[in-house]
């Protein structure tokens, strides 16, 4: 039976405060929590049995998403005490996939394309993993992997100078194999246990280790500037404003306004409004995530902010 298991223990502190009162994988994408778009990815592959890697947000995490009964999942939690790395974080659902192939699937990832065929790939290889990359301009803030005739045969993390233009895209699929390899990782320069290095040790023992080549939209959506440009690509540059929410101020690019959240500003632009929010700007609001109360009299552009502006 293929599994699931999501990592979602990271703080997401490029996106605080917000995500200090909103858990990152919580936090509402066009008005649906980040992780609703994986757990759609998980049931279009299939699967059924879920385990969520959680961190501090453990608490909160359990009591919004239950057992999985809503979403038509069975979610269970491990908790990764300290982080370090995904390597590490996976390390803490061994006992839940105990020994079946698994989706591995990094909690701020969005895809606009279904990736069954990347598990049907999986299963038809007898691979001991596939690792979808897609082809990305600068491949330097990402894992890197270089491709011979259709398998991996070497993968870098964060390369200074990259050796392809294939960046490893936050969603794997693994056999048992994995769980051999991971006793022997060392950390990284960064200090981590880097799922990439993981996957160069079942390279170098000789596994088969392939790509799957995704084409479609891929974000990742842990920092302001990914945020918004997520949104504006789920809400295709327009408006989404929940019926229950009122505006009163002009509105223009792409503007998402979360369920019975009241704004008042001169204009807004390229910016989501959390629902419940109270916002009251004299200004304009530009390139903003806002949530709680934000009061300001002056326009705010690239701001997070939740709770007052002084
Ligand atoms: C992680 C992985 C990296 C991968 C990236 C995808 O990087 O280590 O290999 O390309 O996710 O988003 P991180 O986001 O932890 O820097």
């Amino acid at each position: 039976m293929m599994k699931g298991v999501i990592l979602a223990a990271g703080k997401g502190s490029r996106l605080y405060p917000v995500t200090k009162v909103i858990p990152k994988p919580l936090l509402p994408i066009l008005n649906r929590p980040t992780l609703d778009y994986a757990f759609d990815q998980m049931k279009a592959c299939g699967i059924t049995d879920v385990c969520i890697v959680v961190g501090e947000n453990e608490q909160l995490m359990r009591e919004e998403l239950g057992d999985g009964t809503e979403i038509g999942l069975y979610l269970s939690y491990v908790r990764q005490t300290d982080p370090q790395g995904l390597a590490h974080a996976v390390g803490f659902a061994e006992k839940f996939v105990d020994g079946d192939d698994f989706v591995l699937y990094l909690g701020d990832a969005i895809y606009d394309q279904s990736l069954a065929p990347f598990v049907e790939q999986f299963n038809a290889s007898g691979a001991a993993n596939l690792n979808l990359v897609k082809e990305v301009e600068d491949p330097r803030r990402f894992g890197v992997a270089n491709v011979e005739n259709g398998r991996i045969v070497k993968l870098v993390e964060k390369p200074a100078e990259p050796e392809s233009n294939l960046a490893m895209a936050g969603m794997y699929v693994f056999g048992p194999e994995i769980w051999w390899v991971l006793p022997q990782l060392k950390p990284s320069a960064r200090g981590e246990y880097e799922i990439t290095d993981a996957i160069q040790l079942l390279v170098d023992k000789g596994e088969v280790v392939v790509p799957g080549i995704y084409e479609g939209n891929w974000f990742d959506t842990g920092t302001l500037d990914s945020f918004l440009e997520t949104s504006s690509f789920l809400a295709k540059g327009g408006w989404v404003v929940d019926e229950s929410a009122s505006v009163n101020a002009e509105m223009s690019g792409m503007v998402v306004i979360g369920a019975k959240a009241e704004v008042n500003a001169k204009s807004i632009k390229n910016s989501v409004i959390l629902p419940g929010a109270k916002i009251n700007v004299l200004g304009d609001i530009d390139g903003c995530l806002l949530g709680g109360e934000v009061t300001s009299e002056q326009s705010l552009s690239a701001e997070i902010r939740h709770g007052r502006v002084q």
